[in-house]
């Protein structure tokens, strides 16, 4: 049985491809999706990274709270793909089972993370080195573990073959398409 009453949200460290897994599942699954990143630097008319430096790390997870509140109550997205350090905050991790989404945690290795972090444009302020990347990837991984499903992601797997498992096996999905 296709379960499509279900909403996921996807977490996992940074590089790991929540944005884009999230793009092709909302596409296979034909449903909204939303990302937590872009809706904040929506609202604020800002990139992250310029919050982050401006305002300070307590002040971008303050707004990441508030938005991923808002987006909980107001939006009916099915997916929501969220920055790799908001699952890290108990708070939203009990406000995403409050509204009983199922969590997703896609995981995988710290290289195969770090080298996409590396090859991206993006500024991500909490990645800046190898080295402070590899701590806050290990500090996380009993945090992420917390999450409902887990699903590996190996590296020679494209985007939308994951998203595809991921339909089919989390939403008992049939791939018609
Ligand atoms: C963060 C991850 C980023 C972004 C911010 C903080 C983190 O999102 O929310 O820079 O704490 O891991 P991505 O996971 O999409 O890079």
């Amino acid at each position: 049985m296709e379960d499509f009453n279900r909403r996921i949200v996807l977490t996992g460290f940074m590089g790991v491809g929540k944005s884009t897994v999230a793009r092709f599942l909302a596409y296979l699954l034909d449903c909204k999706r939303i990302d937590l990143d872009s809706v904040i630097e929506e609202s604020e008319k800002r990139k992250i990274a310029d919050i982050i430096e401006a305002n300070g790390l307590p002040h971008f997870r303050q707004l990441e709270t508030e938005n991923l509140r808002r987006i909980l109550l107001e939006s009916d997205a099915k997916i929501i793909a969220l920055g790799g350090g908001a699952w890290t905050i108990e708070e939203n991790r009990k406000l995403i089972k409050s509204y009983n989404l199922t969590s997703v945690w896609l995981e995988s290795t710290f290289q195969h993370c770090w080298q996409n972090i590396s090859r991206s444009k993006r500024v991500r302020p909490l990645a800046q080195n190898k080295n402070q990347a590899w701590k806050l990837f290990e500090e996380r991984q009993k945090i992420y573990c917390l999450a409902d499903w887990h699903f590996i992601v190996r590296p020679e797997l494209t985007s939308y073959e994951i998203a595809k498992q991921i339909a089919e096996e989390v939403f008992f999905y049939k791939i018609r398409r």
